[in-house]
């Protein structure tokens, strides 16, 4: 777990003050004031060069309107090829470990000692049509007993499900190779032991898949409790083993017989496994949180809209979240979505204004939920879900004031996608930090605006910003006239701060800092840009996502792979020795389908795992149902 410090500003306090410190010297040396005014010269030129060169950035920002569909191709093959590059060099330097060292040319075993790569990796291979390599890598992988070696103790069950369970499983759904079933059989037996210590419902955080012996604390994270629905669906389905339909639908309804109202309906992010029920009250959709809200709709999809539990569960969240943890900010007006601080069970956190590079996948999910459901004909009433939510029933009576769920749900989808590329745009490195906090740690940042409106923290809620707009800008007048509300549709060129700027900390016009600077090459904004452009069929979202994988391919390349960068605020990027398997999985899959033209897998007849492994949507036969004791 990083060391929750908040480093950025203090650094620039501190830079800035030597520079102040280098300049009252200055002033006791008259002789050095011609050299001064020559200096002040120079900087009024340089200021000005910058100046030119920030409208350059506007023009670089604006994102071509008539790529041809030749070029299109083109970036699908240089993906394509970015993705034989580090597949290459995951088997030549790391075959049979887990990742790739891509700056030491060396390896890492950090799940498990399988070949998390190579599984990982499957599904993308098929979609590339690499033959060769994916022979080489299921010919290895059919020979795994999933024993761990000596100096391994635990499989993480959260990790080695979405990563070799969905790898395989997806594997066996495109290509029906026998081997891969088998395979995600085995493991799944193996793994089993973790049902067995709370009362079957939620699984024990990791397994020795030797000894059957389980480890993990009585207190849960909810991403790792509740992420495996999808796969055990599945497995369930391809299998026709109820045992594995047993798994998922424990999970499924111990998730919905909780009472959640003092969370707002929100699942917290900590949970009691004895009791199986919330243990504090931190509401995110960040790190421990994000797949758990997206499974309630995902399950929902994969099995045909069958189970109403799921679909309520997915509403009372997005609800919660909409009302509750999205915020505009003051400066570009970008929407963004937060947490809540760490409270107990009995007291609701405050908004931490902090949002992370994980989160990014909530406009991606949003827009899915907004696709594929009959949001405004759900038969499902707001006002009645937030009854007995306290406070957050005001929350849910603002969403259900607006003139359509679906449309709300598609505009905060566009903004959060939007803020989510502007944290690339802003960046020198054209990469996204891991996480930002919108609000400067300085007094400006609170209290009221020009127009008198509170900010609370860094940015105004977004719902009764939309409610102004909405009521014709009651209020302060602010989004008067607009077609979209505020944070959606706002087109703000990025702000680039120039080293000097950054490290003086003088730059202005950004919203937010950088707590947590790293690049780890991960998937969350292009997952959403990918959803954003199947579902408007606007080709910005894609052109944004050629601009992510441009500056990929410029900052992170190492002659062997792809490297995580260490900070995203210096060019030409710094990087660290390491290439997670989701950059094959995830990152290369979503940009490699965002450029090519044909959508192998439709957004309404497959459904991806949370680690970008795509399953088809089914529905149980009668047989099933009754084998599974499914009810209508
Ligand atoms: C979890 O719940 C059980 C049963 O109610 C209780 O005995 C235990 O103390 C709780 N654990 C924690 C960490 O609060």
């Amino acid at each position: 777990m990083a060391p929750n410090r908040f480093t950025s500003p203090y650094l620039r306090l501190h830079q800035h003050q030597q520079g102040y410190k280098a300049l009252q010297l200055l002033r006791h040396r008259p002789f050095l004031y011609a050299g001064l005014a020559l200096f002040a010269v120079f900087f009024f030129f340089r200021t000005t060069g910058s100046h030119k060169y920030l409208s350059f950035a506007e023009d670089k920002h604006a994102l071509p309107k008539n790529t041809p569909l030749a070029v299109w191709d083109q970036r699908a093959v240089e993906v394509k090829r970015a993705f034989i590059h580090a597949y290459r060099g995951y088997e030549k330097y790391a075959w049979l470990h887990d990742e790739l060292k891509p700056l030491s040319s060396g390896f890492s075993d950090q799940f498990n000692g399988w070949g998390v790569t190579a599984a990982d990796s499957l599904d993308t291979m098929l979609l590339m049509r690499l033959d060769g390599e994916y022979s080489r890598a299921l010919a290895q992988l059919s020979t795994s007993k999933f024993l761990l070696p000596p100096e391994t103790k635990f499989a993480p069950f959260f990790e080695t499900v979405i990563r070799y369970l969905g790898g395989f499983l997806s594997a066996y759904a495109i290509s029906k190779d026998p081997p891969l079933l088998a395979l995600a059989e085995e493991l799944a037996v193996k793994l089993d032991p973790v049902f067995n210590k709370y009362k079957g419902e939620f699984p024990v955080y990791a397994v020795n898949t030797n000894s059957g012996a389980v480890a993990g604390p009585d207190v849960g994270i909810v991403a790792e409790m509740a992420s495996l629905q999808v796969e055990y669906l599945y497995l369930a389905k391809a299998t026709g083993k109820k045992r594995y339909f047993d798994r998922a639908n424990a999970v499924m309804k111990a998730l919905a017989k909780t009472d959640l109202h003092k969370t707002g309906g929100m699942m917290p992010t900590k949970w009691n496994l004895t009791s199986g029920v919330p243990f504090d009250s931190h509401l995110s959709v960040g790190a421990q949180a994000d797949s758990a809200h997206e499974y309630l709709l995902k399950q929902y999809l994969l099995t045909s809209k069958t189970d109403k539990a799921s679909l309520e569960m997915y509403i009372r969240a997005t609800t919660h979240i909409i009302a509750n943890l999205l915020f505009v900010s003051p400066t570009r007006r970008l929407l963004y979505v937060t947490d809540t601080s760490t409270a107990t069970f009995e007291h609701a956190g405050r908004p931490t204004h902090q949002m992370e590079h994980l989160s990014c996948f909530l406009p991606g999910l949003l827009a899915l939920g907004a696709h594929t459901l009959p949001l405004d004909a759900l038969g499902l009433d707001l006002h009645a879900l937030g009854a007995g939510t306290g406070w957050a029933a005001r929350g849910y009576e603002a969403v259900a004031r607006q003139r359509s769920l679906k449309e709300t749900h598609m505009w905060a989808a566009a903004g959060l996608a939007e803020t989510c590329y502007t944290l690339y745009a802003d960046q020198p490195t054209g990469l996204a930090p891991e996480v930002t906090v919108f609000r400067l740690g300085n007094s400006a940042a609170w209290g009221m605006d020009k127009h008198g409106n509170w900010m609370e923290g860094g940015g105004w809620r977004w719902i009764d910003e939309v409610e102004k707009w909405r009521t014709g800008g009651a209020g302060s007048g602010t989004w008067k006239g607009r077609r979209l509300p505020p944070g959606v549709g706002e087109d703000t060129p990025p702000v680039v701060y120039t080293e000097r700027e950054r490290v003086q900390g003088t730059g202005k016009g950004r919203d937010y800092a950088a707590k947590r600077t790293e690049y780890l090459l991960r998937p969350e904004t292009i997952e959403s840009l990918y959803i954003m452009w199947r579902v408007t069929g606007e080709s910005k979202w894609r052109e944004m996502g050629w601009r992510i994988f441009q500056a990929i391919e410029r900052e992170t390349r190492t002659p062997v792979g792809y490297a995580s960068l260490k900070t995203v605020e210096v060019s030409p990027g710094i990087k660290q020795d390491d290439m997670p398997s989701y950059f094959l999985a995830e990152t290369l899959k979503y940009l490699y389908l965002m450029f090519i033209d044909e959508e192998p897998f439709p957004l309404d007849t497959w459904v991806f795992n949370t680690e970008a492994h795509p399953l088809p949507v089914f529905q149980w036969t009668p047989a099933e149902k009754d084998r599974f004791g499914i009810l209508d």
